[in-house]
């Protein structure tokens, strides 16, 4: 049987990627998840808050008295709170590197253009096989419009792009007034590869303090739908990109499925931040046994079998279910 599949032109020996977590700033665990068989792993992000937190306090420290300065570091939470420094990051990486044989995806996170993006040559140096640049952004100015954002968004990836020669991954929002145009422009700026989905981490309330309180909930299988849906819609609708699905695979029927519908590779988080590195393994297992059951020889058999433009009902995707869905319901 072949578990092999190709995702940003690297050649994978399975579908299976551990995702940008904090278990990956521990070397020892990423080994751990090479030996329970991941075919490449995405580092946990460097925020550009992170950089240019660090650049504006050694401003502040070499221009003491300047207040403004004072000011804009109490924007970003302290130093403390980040796992690794910038410099410990891209020794990190190179650390990682010596450690394992698998593919080392870094993950740069951020939304604008600007000096912070020189991370990413400092991380193709250090080894990096390829770099995921997560475009997280919560839009709240009533006139900054979809236009504008989408434009900082692509200006930004350019200026990663313009830095490093290895691929680049766009992990994306779900949240475009045209998802398959927005994506198509991250592909004409440079992107070899999309993510998706972005998982946004709602805040809630504490009632009794009457606090904002945040706290990461794990996903469920159920929430690989959204990315079903999309990768599916996407699939052979853009030319040389891969797509990575991100967000509720649990076990190997959530992975099957996301390759039916399009996905080069399946990332897992939860699943391992719930089970360990064992995790891996286990879906591995699960998507060859039920590939062998179904006599499937290979992953890439399997993708876009059920994209959009191979179902008899490619309507299922759209508007069509939603009616049927909602006037079925009993
Ligand atoms: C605790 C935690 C930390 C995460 N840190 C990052 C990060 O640094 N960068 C990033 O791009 N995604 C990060 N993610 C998102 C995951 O990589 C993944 O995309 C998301 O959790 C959805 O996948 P899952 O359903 O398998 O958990 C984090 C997720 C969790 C739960």
């Amino acid at each position: 049987m072949n578990l092999s599949t190709t995702y940003l032109g690297l050649e994978l020996k399975n579908p299976i990627v551990p995702s940008s977590s904090p278990l990956m700033s521990d070397v020892a665990n990423i080994k751990r998840m090479e030996d329970a068989g991941a075919a490449a792993i995405v580092l946990h992000s460097l925020f550009e808050e992170q950089i240019t937190n660090e650049a504006l306090e050694l401003h502040y420290h070499t221009t003491q008295g300047t207040e403004s300065f004072a000011e804009a570091i109490t924007y970003f939470p302290e130093p403390t709170e980040y796992r690794l420094g910038t410099d410990d990051y891209i020794e990190h990486i190179a650390k990682v590197k010596k450690t394992i044989e698998i593919p080392v995806i870094a993950s740069l996170n951020g939304v604008s253009s600007g000096g912070w993006t020189k991370y990413a040559r400092l991380m193709e140096e250090a080894g990096a096989d390829a770099l995921e640049l997560n475009l997280y952004y919560v839009a709240t100015d009533p006139m900054a419009d979809g236009n504008f954002l989408e434009a900082a968004y692509l200006a930004t990836l350019m200026d990663v792009r313009s830095q490093i020669k290895i691929p680049i991954a766009v992990k994306l929002s779900p949240f475009y007034t045209s998802l398959p145009n927005m994506a198509k422009k991250l592909v004409d700026a440079g992107a070899n590869g999309l993510v998706l989905f972005n998982r946004f981490y709602q805040p809630d309330f504490d009632i009794e303090e009457l606090k904002v309180k945040s706290n990461i909930i794990l996903s469920q299988s159920s929430m690989i739908r959204l990315s079903l849906r999309w990768i599916a819609i996407l699939h052979g609708r853009l030319s040389n990109v891969s797509m990575a699905a991100t967000g509720g695979v649990h076990n190997g029927s959530d992975a099957i499925k996301l390759f039916m519908a399009g996905a080069d590779v399946a990332y897992t988080c939860s699943a391992l931040l719930k089970e360990g590195p064992g995790a891996v393994a286990r879906i591995l297992s699960e998507v060859s046994d039920w590939m062998t059951i179904h006599e499937y020889e290979s992953v890439e058999q399997m993708k876009g079998s059920m994209s959009q433009k191979s179902v008899a009902d490619p309507g299922a995707f759209e508007r069509a279910l939603y009616l049927k869905e909602l006037q079925s319901f009993h």
